[in-house]
């Protein structure tokens, strides 16, 4: 299979069938993450491999219970490590301060996830299958204190990999048309716009079990347990906000917006708990005081 048809077949996989990945394959894994391009050729990152059981089903519970984190025979913790570019600075008399700096940040989240996708494609082209997991942020003072991370570095993505044991249904996309722009950047009319995303999801219906079947992926694919539970949740908060269309049920039962704006004061202090002030430091390197 080309690259092409590779890339628009992949689907993310969490119902793994517990074969182990030999060591050579996961090496090979590794490789690719660290030939990924990165600012600078800088390389601020740490892959934390996770195979071990105990360690997975750790994993899983402090993620929030994502049952195929515990299933996959793999998980990678992709790290922003700026711990090691100033170890090796102050080691050569020079100074480093990713930690305060927004600009290495943000490149290196970026280095990061073009790292974890180059182990994505060559996953899929091995036959393998993975997942994202975004909560590992959230999570990143729990994640840090179990696998030992220390200042300095930051759990930035984690992917889940094994061998398929299904093929995922296909979850539905934007056609190109709705996201392309040539030129210059042209504003969808509201018709299309609206129309872009009617043909991206189901309309909600009225047996919502059906709708979330066909939307709320994660929840499909739980283990029994998990998915009554998931799913009774996402049809309660449905009924209660009367929700009739996806919008309303992406932004206001799966990620309710006022809730996501919420959740900024934890998250901006795991970053200050694993040593990153990036957000405040304005000049000289220093955080600005909290009246300033
Ligand atoms: C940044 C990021 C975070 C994600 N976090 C999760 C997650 O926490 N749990 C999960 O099951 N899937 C997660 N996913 C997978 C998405 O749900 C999935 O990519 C999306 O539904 C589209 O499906 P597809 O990958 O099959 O095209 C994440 C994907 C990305 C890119």
């Amino acid at each position: 299979m080309g690259v092409y048809e590779l890339l628009m077949n992949r689907k993310s996989v969490r119902n793994f069938d517990g074969r182990p990945i030999a060591d050579d394959v996961i090496a090979r894994l590794v490789e690719v993450a660290n030939r990924a391009p990165t600012g600078g050729n800088i390389q601020p990152w740490s892959f934390l491999l996770v195979q071990d059981a105990r360690a997975r089903a750790d994993l899983a519970a402090i993620v929030g219970n994502q049952p195929w984190v515990k299933r996959a025979p793999l998980s990678i913790i992709f790290c922003l490590d700026f711990l090691r570019l100033k170890r090796w600075a102050e080691l050569s008399d020079a100074k480093f301060l990713g930690e305060l700096s927004l600009s290495h940040f943000l490149i290196g989240y970026a280095d990061i996830m073009c790292a974890a996708q180059n182990v994505v494609v060559l996953a899929e082209d091995l036959g393998l299958g993975s997942v994202y997991i975004g909560t590992v942020q959230s999570t990143a003072d729990e994640v840090r204190a179990r696998f030992e991370i220390p200042t300095y570095v930051f759990p930035a993505m984690l992917l889940s990999v094994g061998y398929p044991k299904s093929t995922p249904v296909a979850a539905p996309k934007l056609a190109a048309a709705a996201v392309v722009h040539y030129e210059i950047y042209r504003t969808l009319p509201d018709a299309a716009l609206v129309r872009a995303y009617d043909a991206k999801y189901p309309a909600v219906e009225a047996n919502a079990a059906n709708y979330l079947e066909r939307t709320f992926f994660e929840a499909a694919e739980a283990d029994a347990q998990e998915k009554a539970g998931w799913q009774d949740r996402a049809r309660a908060e449905m009924r209660r906000l009367g929700v009739k269309t996806n919008a309303q049920f992406l932004f206001g039962v799966r990620y309710p917006a006022e809730w996501m704006v919420e959740m900024n004061g934890a998250l901006l202090d795991t970053f200050l708990n694993a040593g990153f002030d990036c957000f405040r430091a304005r000049a000289g390197g220093e955080p600005e005081s909290e009246s300033g």
